[in-house]
């Protein structure tokens, strides 16, 4: 490789990694990049979860059952942090793919997006088929619910807090596994 090209290509990586200075040398979830991504959640603006949302609420049901019941050993972590990969992969699609709501704050979205890219580039080893799956319902869910004008209020007020109810929850339950 012409040292030219590597150049451009480590340009390119620090232009869409400006946080990271490296790369990575281990597949993991940092836990302060999570605390963090929750932290951006709750700045994001918005109102407090309406009222009127409530209905779309239990029409959307967050699949509690994939996380494992405790953080005890390897498996288990393994099995929680795949869970936390494949919702905010599920989130990142559908962000990338829609026009978010003009009470959110731009630049802390912006910030969020980037964190997000960084969490799933170094967790990429906690990608799985199988837990993308138990997810389809859900994601498909919310879409419909995104894609109705009259509901797609309520479809974010949902989508952001299951994000924050999940990524809170993550954190003090398997602190352990998010080194
Ligand atoms: C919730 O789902 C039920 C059953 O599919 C449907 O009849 C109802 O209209 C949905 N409610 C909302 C608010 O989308
Ligand atoms: C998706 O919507 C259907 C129909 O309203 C409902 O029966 C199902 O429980 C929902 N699934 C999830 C994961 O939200
Ligand atoms: C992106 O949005 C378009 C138009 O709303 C839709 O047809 C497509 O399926 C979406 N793609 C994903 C990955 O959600």
């Amino acid at each position: 490789m012409s040292s030219s090209l590597l150049l451009t290509l480590l340009t390119l990586c620090a232009l869409t990694t400006p946080l990271v200075a490296m790369p990575a040398p281990t597949c993991r979830f940092h836990g302060y990049l999570v605390k963090e991504s929750l932290k951006l959640l709750r700045q994001l603006g918005g109102r407090d979860f309406p009222g009127s949302c409530l209905p779309y609420n239990h029409n959307i049901s967050f699949p509690d059952s994939a996380f494992p019941q405790a953080s005890a050993n390897r498996l288990q972590c393994h099995q929680a942090l795949k869970v936390i990969y494949a919702l905010l992969e599920g989130v990142e699609l559908i962000l990338a793919n829609s026009t978010c709501p003009s009470t959110w704050d731009e630049s802390t979205l912006d910030t969020f997006r980037n964190l997000q890219d960084q969490l799933l580039d170094q967790g990429h080893c906690f990608s799985d088929r199988g837990s993308s799956e138990l997810f389809s319902a859900y994601f498909n869910n919310m879409t419909t619910v995104l894609e109705q004008e009259v509901g797609s209020e309520c479809g974010w007020a949902v989508l952001k807090k299951d994000l924050v109810t999940v990524l809170d929850s993550a954190l003090h339950k398997y602190h352990k596994c998010l080194k």
